[in-house]
């Protein structure tokens, strides 16, 4: 027997039965695809409380347990096991790699990781002080007009050659952003590095010295990478399905993507944590902030807190607030006095009524600033690092949709609310 919701119009008297659908993991879904042809009505859910926007096997999110899955594989197990490009792979293709399939991942990353040598001209023409997001969001744009071979989204193989481009350039995209703005030589990748150690020899590295990438920093960037590789249908991620649902070409979707994470109620949170604690500045200040969060008058939110999906502890926030504990101690900063205050704020809030009630606990950015601070990250390249690791997401999501035997433009439906059919007047007559 197959599963139903029945709907009754209680208009018209008429009723059907929509289908309701169930995946592997979290609610069932009831299929509204017949809903406008039979009944003529559609359906109004600003901000997709309750709508499901596709079918996806990459990540599942339980919000209210917890629970993060990167196809299958509980986030907590990867954090532990994995590296950032053994997740890419997953991510990518599904399943998780046997050894050679993962070195032969990591030689095409590695081969593609270079950009064209006229795309530094693009750099020239920003100001030293634009922000590395408003760069990345040209530059990576920018790519749609190269790579000519590789076009035809609807050839597996093109797709395939895309997203690895995507993928291994991201770096040396951030890296060069970040040159440009304090006005040093952009740096060459190095395929003697690791993706993650690749991206702080791009960043930190000058021609006229040695640089060796310290393994505490190295290794600390790349799980905060496979912490942030994916997250379902986020804002960005959807952003980037709906960009490429029309065919657009696959580096310009990425590019909306890098425009929609960049608001500060999405990946501009760790930019916006670090610039909310400096504000905050000692712990004696806590309550008064607290208290601004909770006035509804007041636009300040506690940044880092809260989440649309989870309602209970983000469980990559635990795994960053452990890291901070192990990073910060490692590179000789443990008493930084804005980790004592974040988790100090951390605490006030778990035990505040507002924040219990509301179910707002901290989400993955709430800790992540104060790692790439340690790491001399500067603040204005925070957002840049969640870009850098979500652009597998990204690439996976888009893979996925495109490679959908049904897939369709999307094309959301409104309530209209604006002024009724009016005739013309001329200007004389108004
Ligand atoms: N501080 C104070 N109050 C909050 C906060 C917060 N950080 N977050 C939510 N609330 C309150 C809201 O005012 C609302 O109250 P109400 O029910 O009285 O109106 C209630 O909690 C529910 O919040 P919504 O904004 O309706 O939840 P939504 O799912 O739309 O937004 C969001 C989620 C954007 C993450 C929100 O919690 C927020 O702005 N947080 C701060 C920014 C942030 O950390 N963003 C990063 C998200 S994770 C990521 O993208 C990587």
């Amino acid at each position: 027997m197959v599963d139903v919701v029945t709907i009754i119009d209680s208009r018209s008297g008429k009723s059907i039965e929509l289908p309701l659908l169930h995946g592997t993991h979290g609610s069932p879904v009831f299929d509204i695809g017949r809903l406008y042809r039979e009944l003529g009505y559609f359906t109004l859910d600003p901000g997709f409380l309750s709508t499901a926007s596709c079918h996806s096997a990459v990540t599942f999110i339980d919000g209210e347990q917890g629970i993060l899955l990167y196809r299958g594989y509980p986030i907590e197990q990867l954090a532990e096991n994995s590296s950032f490009l053994e997740v890419a792979y997953l991510l990518m293709r599904g399943e998780l790699p046997m050894q050679q399939q993962l070195d032969n991942f990591t030689a095409l990353i590695n081969h593609h990781s270079m950009i064209n040598e006229s795309l530094k001209n693009f750099y020239l023409g920003f100001n030293h002080d634009a922000h590395p997001m408003a760069i990345m969001v040209g530059v990576v744009g920018s790519l749609s007009a190269f790579y000519h071979d590789s076009t035809d989204i609807h050839d597996p193989a093109h797709r395939e050659i895309a997203a690895l481009r995507m993928i291994a350039k991201m770096p040396t995209i951030a890296a060069a952003s970040y040159k440009h703005s304090i006005g040093e030589p952009f740096v060459y990748p190095s395929n003697k590095h690791s993706y993650a150690g690749n991206l702080l020899h791009m960043m930190f590295s000058v021609p006229s010295e040695e640089y060796v990438v310290d393994p505490v920093a190295e290794k600390a960037l790349d799980l905060i990478f496979v912490l942030h590789a994916d997250h379902e249908q986020n804002a960005s991620t959807s952003t980037v399905r709906l960009a490429g649902s029309s065919g657009a070409n696959p580096f310009a979707c990425i590019a909306s993507g890098i425009a929609a994470l960049w608001g500060p109620a999405h990946g501009g949170a760790n930019e916006a944590v670090l610039r909310m604690l400096e504000e905050i500045g000692d712990i004696s200040n806590i309550s008064k902030f607290i208290t601004r969060a909770k006035n509804k008058k007041d636009p300040f939110r506690l940044m880092g807190f809260g989440h649309r999906i989870y309602k209970n502890y983000d469980p990559r926030a635990r795994i960053i607030r452990d890291m901070c504990h192990k990073v910060l101690g490692k590179l000789g900063d443990e008493q930084d006095p804005l980790f004592e205050l974040a988790m100090r704020l951390e605490e006030v809030a778990l035990n505040d009524d507002y924040f219990i009630e509301k179910k707002l606990y901290p989400n993955v950015d709430f800790y992540s600033g104060l790692i790439y601070r340690a790491l001399g990250i500067p603040i204005n390249m925070f957002t840049v690092m969640f870009a850098i690791a979500r652009t597998v997401g990204w690439a996976a999501h888009w893979t996925e949709m495109i490679g959908e035997p049904e897939q369709r433009i999307g094309r959301p439906r409104q309530l209209y609310v604006g002024p009724q059919h009016r005739d013309y007047q001329p200007i004389d007559q108004r």
